[in-house]
């Protein structure tokens, strides 16, 4: 093979490569949960609707919201659908993300009357009953990094802070309910941290469904990562920056003054000796 050749490989795999990163909706996790349906039953048939529906539905860029849901009712049974895209990816992430959530969902969770699927970038929750607005604790599943974090005992107060200051951030906003931030912790390495509820629970409910995860996030305050997943929000941390393109950072605050240097000890004068 000549030199075009190889060039040509190298160029083409490349390609290939960034279409994949681009394109790809990273699987986090499901819940499945509630009874089964039966092949060809009325339920069947409304749960693909309501997921045709989702996937091209263009309110996840129309207005910039990321959040939208759907229901499904042709007779006294319904099917209600719930689609939330994380607030640091882009509208072209969210509709990606909302195309493979209502592909895949019937696949990580066959024949099941409720399933909220998870992927970093987006969630999609169904169910045969209406749990839209109700806020939802359980399931929970934690994810830890299993690597420990050296030197915790500066790490988990440090953690515990800027998880606080980013849940009050993530309330403090009712339009959003999510917020990222950032912590200094040595000179290689800074925390990120991220909190979200859905959006149709109450900001009470969504300060309910933080704190208590963040206090969960003790699990997995010695290692070097951890996420506490629920139905109604998500908390996460990560020692690297973890976040969407969209994310808006707030300023770090200033890094902890190094430590004073060590008093010089005032030897007593040396008083020469001769001997032999
Ligand atoms: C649902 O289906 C699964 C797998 O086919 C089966 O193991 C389970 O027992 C069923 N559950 C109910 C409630 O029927
Ligand atoms: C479901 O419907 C299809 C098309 O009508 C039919 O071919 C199939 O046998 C049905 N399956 C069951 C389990 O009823
Ligand atoms: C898109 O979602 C909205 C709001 O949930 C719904 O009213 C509308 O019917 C959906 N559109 C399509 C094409 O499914
Ligand atoms: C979504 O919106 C884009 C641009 O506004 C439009 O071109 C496209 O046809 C819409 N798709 C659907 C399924 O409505
Ligand atoms: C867009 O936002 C406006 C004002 O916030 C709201 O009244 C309208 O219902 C929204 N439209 C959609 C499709 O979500
Ligand atoms: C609140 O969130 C909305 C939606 O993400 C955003 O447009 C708005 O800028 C945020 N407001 C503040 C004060 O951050
Ligand atoms: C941590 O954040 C500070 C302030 O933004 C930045 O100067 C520094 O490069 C960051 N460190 C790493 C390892 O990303
Ligand atoms: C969550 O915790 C913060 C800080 O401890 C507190 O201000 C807030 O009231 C709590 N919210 C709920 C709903 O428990």
């Amino acid at each position: 093979m000549g030199l075009f050749g190889l060039l040509f490989l190298a160029f083409s795999s490349a390609l290939v490569l960034h279409f994949n990163l681009s394109t790809a909706q990273t699987h986090v996790t499901e819940f499945c949960l509630g009874g089964n349906y039966t092949t060809n039953s009325t339920f069947q048939a409304d749960l693909s609707i309501l997921l045709s529906s989702m996937s091209n539905n263009n309110s996840t860029s129309r207005n910039n919201t990321r959040f939208f849901t759907n229901t499904v009712r042709r007779n006294s049974d319904g099917v209600y659908g719930l689609f939330q895209c994380r607030g640091d990816y882009t509208s072209e992430d969210c509709k990606n993300c909302a195309k493979t959530a209502t592909e895949e969902v019937t696949n990580r969770c066959p024949f099941k009357k409720e399933t909220v699927l998870f992927y970093d970038e987006c969630l999609l929750h169904y169910s045969d009953k209406n749990f839209i607005y109700n806020l939802q604790l359980d399931p929970a599943v934690f994810l830890v990094n299993s690597v420990d974090i050296s030197n915790a005992d500066q790490f988990t107060p440090r953690l515990n802070t800027l998880m606080e200051g980013i849940v009050a951030r993530a309330l403090s906003n009712s339009s959003s309910l999510f917020a990222v931030g950032k912590s200094y912790f040595t000179s290689s390495k800074n925390i990120s941290g991220l909190a979200q509820c859905t959006q149709d629970i109450s900001t009470t409910d969504c300060g309910r469904c933080l704190n208590r995860s963040i206090s969960q996030l003790s699990c997995c305050d010695t290692k070097q990562g951890g996420q506490v997943i629920k139905p109604s929000c998500i908390v996460r941390f990560e020692i690297y920056n973890f976040f969407g393109p969209e994310a808006i950072i707030p300023a770090l605050p200033p890094a902890p003054a190094p430590p004073p240097p060590p008093t010089p000890i005032t030897a007593p004068p040396i008083t020469a000796r001769s001997y032999g």
